[in-house]
């Protein structure tokens, strides 16, 4: 049965949702407060760097099945409304739901009696059972579906997901039959539960994902203490299925806009419930001490010196994104070590594929070959795989100091032992 389907906040999520469910039959009406991007939106004209995302929203705009609006009056006749809004982490961790509520206070008493509210956006534990508060009104089903989309691939994550989450209040109730109906072209494994089980999986999960990551990089240090391979290492590890091979890749830190927040609502959470959840906690750390291993390992290879000054030192950096396939710079583990590094008086210049944003006292070329100009070192921060293809040979002759410090262990060794390069790696034997 096709539904009309509301959706509220255009950003990652919300567009994707809307554009995903137009082509899949539903009638959608999407809605954003920012109306320059409702206008693009119109013209068809997608921000977001997302492979099959413009395509996707071109064709509902063609079919008519998908249309944009400024105003949250336009998902008032809807069957069904997902709320997309952002929940930026407040001052001490917690989301922040006031976009959240205002939409619903706003909206509350426009939805026709029946329409199915669905959470998709990451909210605490309990908000689902707080949404009739917010719409000012308790006849409305209410269904929680934790959205688990990466960066970068939100469109064939959203086609084909490992799992849909709908939680509601009791989990059989008809409104979530209806919002599990709607996955069925996915073929995905549907997993129904109470709505405080689906609004805790998901922080769960990238909670998981940040103690895991943590873990490889804490690895990493161990292993360069004693001349082990972390590659080797984690690849051993991931051969057991009750570990997996994902997520053990060392690098300069996780970040990006879910992990992080994700991992301070998570601790918060835990705080107010007095669970004392140490493992967690000691993830962030981790992560907070591994960028900074990452600009001493960078300070080393430019000055031959721990210690040494990087007063006027220039160094090179490829990759500013939080990961690579992305142009995000959201609390971006790569844009903190190039801003630590400015700020020990570093000249950096930086390069990304697909990041032309400026850069807080350091500068943003678009060609990579200029990073490498009279730079003492150079650091890789973002794992482009384009960054192998380089010509090395061109960056050594233009460097000041052949030395890179690889911190996704991206680079082929051989062609930077061609070149002349020497290169640090995280968690493997020095290759020179
Ligand atoms: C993450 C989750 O993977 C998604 O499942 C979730 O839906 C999403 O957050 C969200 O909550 O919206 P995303 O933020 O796109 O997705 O990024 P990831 O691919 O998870 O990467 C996060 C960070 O971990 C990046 O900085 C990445 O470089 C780092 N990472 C990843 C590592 O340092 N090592 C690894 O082995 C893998």
């Amino acid at each position: 049965m096709a539904e009309r389907i509301g959706v509220l906040g255009a950003g990652y999520v919300g567009l994707t949702t809307a554009a995903c469910f137009a082509a899949m039959g539903h009638q959608v009406s999407a809605v954003d407060i920012d109306r320059a991007k409702v206008s693009r939106l119109r013209a068809g004209k997608v921000d977001l760097a997302e492979p099959g995302l413009a395509e996707l929203v071109a064709e509902g705009l063609r079919e008519r099945t998908l249309a944009f609006s400024g105003d949250f009056a336009a998902v008032a006749g809807s069957t069904m409304v997902f709320l997309c809004l952002p929940t930026p982490p407040g001052e001490d961790g917690t989301p922040d739901l006031r976009a959240l509520r205002s939409a619903l206070g706003d909206l509350g008493r426009a939805l026709a009696p029946g329409t199915v509210v669905v959470t998709k956006s990451t909210v605490p534990v309990g908000t689902a059972q707080r949404i009739p508060e917010y719409l000012g009104r308790a006849d409305l089903p209410v269904v929680s579906n934790p959205e688990f989309l990466r960066e970068g691939r939100v469109v064939d994550d959203f086609r084909c997901p490992d799992r849909v989450v709908i939680g509601a209040d009791p989990p059989d109730s008809p409104a979530a039959d209806r919002v599990a109906r709607l996955y069925r072209p996915t073929k995905a494994r549907v997993v129904r539960t109470s709505s405080a089980s689906a609004e805790l999986a998901k922080y769960a999960s990238n909670g998981f994902l940040a103690v895991k990551a943590s873990y490889a990089n804490t690895l990493a240090e161990l292993c360069e203490q004693c001349g082990a391979d972390v590659r080797d290492v984690s690849g051993v590890m991931g051969l057991d299925p009750r570990i997996g091979p994902h997520f053990l890749a060392p690098g300069p830190g996780w970040g990006g806009s879910c992990l992080p927040k994700d991992a301070s609502a998570l601790l918060r959470a835990a705080d107010s419930a007095g669970v004392e959840f140490g493992l967690l906690r000691d993830a962030v750390r981790v992560n907070a001490r591994q960028r900074t291993r990452m600009v001493r390992a960078i300070r080393t290879a430019a000055t031959g010196r721990r210690d040494g000054s990087l007063d006027g030192v220039r160094i090179g950096v490829l990759g500013l994104a939080f990961k690579a396939g992305t142009g995000d710079v959201r609390d971006s583990p790569a844009v903190a070590v190039a801003a630590e590094l400015v700020r020990h008086g570093a000249e950096v210049t930086a390069y990304d594929p697909a990041v032309q944003s400026e850069m807080d006292g350091g500068i943003v070329v678009d060609d990579p070959y200029l990073v490498a100009k009279d730079a003492a070192a150079l650091a890789v921060l973002t794992e482009w795989p384009e960054f192998r293809d380089l010509d090395w040979r061109r960056l050594a002759e233009a460097a000041g100091r052949p030395v890179v410090v690889d911190t996704r262990n991206v680079l082929d060794p051989t062609v930077l032992a061609e070149a002349g390069f020497a290169r640090i790696g995280v968690g493997i034997p020095m290759e020179v």
